[in-house]
């Protein structure tokens, strides 16, 4: 990206106003004035979807229903009616672990490093269903380990992330799929981290279900996706009860719309769905993978340079985060010191404690990139990060 770019990049994000040096976009992205735009015009001019006849509401529908045909563009989806709006990717992922058909005996599986959003939904349902929940193990590196897994007519659902929020690692999801495929298993795939970086074709993948937040691809917080392949979606129950999920209903029974009405109970978060329009546009307008790459390698150099620093992982392939640890400096004291020097990065257990586990911590501190990074802001965070170290 040329500096000059980066420049009109970093005007559209009001945060950037402030000398704050933001990495830690695997948590929340920074939004665009886009997007805020988007949500404060929809305020200005409210309307209910689907529901009034009205002119407001009637032109929030059409909007409402335009945003969902942008992300059917942005995950390369069939049907506009395979884009279910959840509260986010928890959401997505909690609405499919409890409408799944499974057995006593069935197999789920996850991998060895999903955050917690994707290991407790699934506990929770394994306990409810005596379906068995079992663990495809990843390496020392923090690449997945496939070598000795075997599904079998007893697999049911792969439940995996694109890419992992502790080592960023790109997990093989075509290979999962096909693997998964061949006895009839379904998968999901956990997108929260990927769906900001990496170019996604669902219909290519062959992927069952895949979900994403808008919160982490510079969109609203409250609002996120869930992908399903139309048919899988019409033979699932509905999840919650309420209206827009409504055909018909009198005091003794009900019928419910068809997919994606059918799990969308209750009025939709409308401004947020707007916002994630707004965010699908901003994303497409100024995608830069290559650019992420050569900051990620670069930030990658000058922690590895810094000794007693380890980089969790070493990963085949990974997107723009590293999470390491130092010996003698505590997460908490690097992130509270770090902070007053202007620059926010994450730590803690980063919703992860198993990946923490395998790599034998507790805690850790990441850093993340977004579209908006810059190499300035690796440098500040290194003299920063140096200058912490001699006072711990
Ligand atoms: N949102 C969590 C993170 O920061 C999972 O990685």
């Amino acid at each position: 990206m040329s500096s000059a770019i980066e420049t009109s990049v970093r005007a559209d994000f009001p945060l950037f106003e402030s000398d704050i040096v933001y990495l830690d976009s695997a948590a929340t992205a920074l939004k665009p004035k886009a997007v805020i735009d988007a949500i404060s015009d929809y305020y200005q001019k409210p309307g209910t979807v689907h529901r009034a006849l009205y002119e407001l509401s009637s032109q929030a529908s059409t909007q409402y229903e335009l945003a969902r045909e942008k992300v059917q563009k942005f995950l390369g989806a069939k049907r506009k009616a395979e884009i279910i709006f959840t509260r986010g990717t928890t959401d997505s992922i909690n609405l499919i672990s409890n409408t799944f058909p499974l057995s006593k005996g069935d197999e789920i599986y996850i991998s060895a490093m999903e955050h917690h959003s994707n290991i407790v939904p699934w506990q929770m349902r394994a306990q409810k269903t005596g379906a068995v929940l079992k663990i495809i193990p990843v390496t020392k590196d923090g690449d997945l380990d496939l070598s000795n897994v075997v599904f079998t007519e007893k697999t049911k659902l792969i439940s995996i992330a694109h890419m992992t929020n502790v080592t960023g690692t790109i997990y093989p999801i075509q290979q999962v799929i096909e693997m998964a495929h061949a006895v009839g298993a379904k998968v999901f795939v956990d997108g929260a981290q990927a769906a900001p970086h990496l170019q996604i074709d669902v219909q290519k993948l062959d992927v069952d279900f895949y979900a994403f937040s808008a919160h982490k691809l510079y969109g609203p917080t409250g609002i996120g996706i869930l992908y399903g392949k139309y048919d899988l979606l019409e033979a699932l129950p509905p999840y919650q009860g309420g209206s827009d999920m409504i055909d018909e209903v009198s005091l003794e029974h009900f019928t419910y719309q068809k997919p994606p009405l059918k799990f969308e109970a209750g009025t939709p978060s409308i401004a947020q769905v707007m916002g994630l329009g707004a965010a699908i546009d901003y994303l497409e307008g100024h995608r830069h993978p290559d650019h992420e790459k050569t900051l990620l390698d670069y930030a990658l150099a000058k922690l590895q340079a810094i000794p007693g620093l380890r980089v969790l992982g070493n990963p085949q392939d990974r997107g723009p985060l590293v999470t390491f640890v130092i010996d003698g400096a505590h997460p908490a004291d690097l992130g509270t010191l770090l902070d007053l020097k202007g620059v926010c990065v994450r730590t803690g257990h980063l919703c992860s404690q198993p990946t923490m586990q395998h790599f034998g911590i507790t805690v850790a501190t990441r850093i993340s990139l977004g579209l908006y990074n810059m190499q300035a802001d690796i440098d500040t965070f290194i003299k920063a990060l140096d200058s912490v170290l001699k006072q711990i």
